[in-house]
């Protein structure tokens, strides 16, 4: 992706001032990317998609033909997938799971818990046992694994590898195995392994993450004398945001994971990636309200900021963007439009704070008060991260769009 595709780029500039923000969302743009993910991966690997990327009813809907189903990680995720793709398969993840999140998860049946702990597995076992005693509740205890030193070096967020609250210690494996195989949770059904070890790693590194937790957990089973049908090897397929253009290396991701399948024959791989799946669908679209001098440099504001768009802040990096000039109309005021004397301008939001910050540095000669900037890779982990309320501006508008003009 260089800029907007043409259905974004002609709604950016379609749409009134008092209607933007807005996010876009290109659904052909999804949906090619989508069947091309799919297509790199071999048929024996599942497909998860982590809701928590982006939740928007119509990406979920989108998603369902190229996924086998959905990683939840909250009660409110389960409700809200479940409502928006029903029968659509499920696997509950996430720490500190309430007994009411359990229990509402047993009542919809999902397919897959992802334990986080040995409490609550011991949670777990007790309330199948209450509320679904006939039933086999399918289970993939997740493991902090430990990785060979610098395997998770280029992570943009780790999870694994080192001392942090997601997953079971790889020490507990032992007893969380016993337990599941010692008659101790009879309605518990040991299906396999889970582990998401770090977000942001490009594919070789994914591949040796995923070759290291299934030898870890092929290893633990034959320690164990019990069979795995299952391992999930996470997400975390790297989206750069500063190379807007690149894409996660899925063909030579899928080689690799058909390598390890065949290695493994009778063992489902399961990866759950959400960023790399729905980020490049979705735009940013706003209007330039100022642009003006301070200490040597110059700053353009644009209607909204990091409370829709809070991944630059989270993430400490420069959004993407794109900058459409806008012409449509007069000018309707006696004072002169707003410009940039310079060619560089950091464009901030109506935020009162100096965090809010989209992108620095944007080469942006002339940019004029009442241009249009649309920011790129803003289909996960945009809207549903942000803090939307803070200072009560008005929430953006959300258009899905499946086609130029459209
Ligand atoms: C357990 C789990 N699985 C999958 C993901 C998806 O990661 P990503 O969006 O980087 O692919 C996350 C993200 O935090 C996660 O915590």
């Amino acid at each position: 992706m260089t800029g907007p595709t043409p259905a974004v780029r002609d709604r950016a500039l379609a749409l009134r001032p008092d209607e933007l923000p807005a996010y876009l969302y290109d659904m052909a743009a999804l949906r090619g990317h989508l069947a091309a993910v799919r297509a790199a991966l071999p048929a024996r690997v599942e497909l998860y998609y982590a809701a928590k990327a982006n939740p928007e009813p119509e990406i979920l809907i989108a998603l369902r033909p190229y996924v086998d189903g959905y990683e939840v990680s909250s009660g409110g995720e389960l409700a809200h997938v479940h409502k928006a793709v029903p029968g659509a398969p499920l696997a509950f993840g996430g720490p500190g799971k309430t007994p009411a999140e359990l229990a509402a998860a047993m009542e919809l049946g999902v397919e897959r818990f992802h334990v986080e702990s040995v409490y609550e597995l011991r949670m777990l076992a007790d309330m199948a046992a209450r509320l679904a005693p006939d039933r086999r509740i399918a289970v993939l205890p997740r493991f902090n694994l430990p990785v060979a030193d610098g395997s998770l070096d280029g992570s943009s967020l780790t999870m694994g590898g080192r001392p942090t609250p997601f997953g079971m210690d790889p020490a507990q494996a032992d007893e969380v195995i016993g337990l599941l195989t010692d008659g101790s949770c009879p309605q518990l059904e040991l299906r396999g392994i889970h582990a998401h070890l770090a977000s942001g790693l490009h594919a070789a590194e994914q591949l040796a993450v995923s070759g290291s937790i299934v030898t870890w957990a092929v290893a633990l089973a034959a320690r164990h004398g019990v069979t795995l049908s299952e391992v999930t090897v996470g997400g975390g397929m790297a989206v750069d945001y500063a190379a807007p253009e690149s894409r996660f290396d899925w063909a030579a991701y899928g080689a690799g994971l058909d390598r390890l399948a065949a290695a493994h024959p009778g063992l489902t791989l399961r990866i759950e990636p959400g960023r790399a799946l729905t980020a490049y669908c979705g735009w940013y679209a706003t209007e330039v309200l100022d642009v003006k001098p301070s200490h040597g440099e110059e700053f353009a504001v644009v209607r909204g900021g990091t409370h829709h768009l809070r991944t630059p802040a989270t993430k400490g990096h420069d959004q993407p963007c794109t900058v459409l000039p806008y012409d449509n109309e007069p000018w309707p005021h006696a004072w002169p439009r707003s410009a940039a004397r310079g060619d560089r301008v950091t464009l901030t939001g109506q935020l009162c704070t100096p965090k809010d910050v989209l992108a620095r540095d944007v080469p942006a000669a002339g940019l004029r008060v009442g241009d249009r900037v649309v920011f790129g890779l803003a289909g996960a982990y945009a809207w549903n991260i942000s803090h939307h309320d803070f200072l009560m501006h008005p929430h953006p508008g959300f258009h899905f769009l499946t086609g130029p003009g459209q």
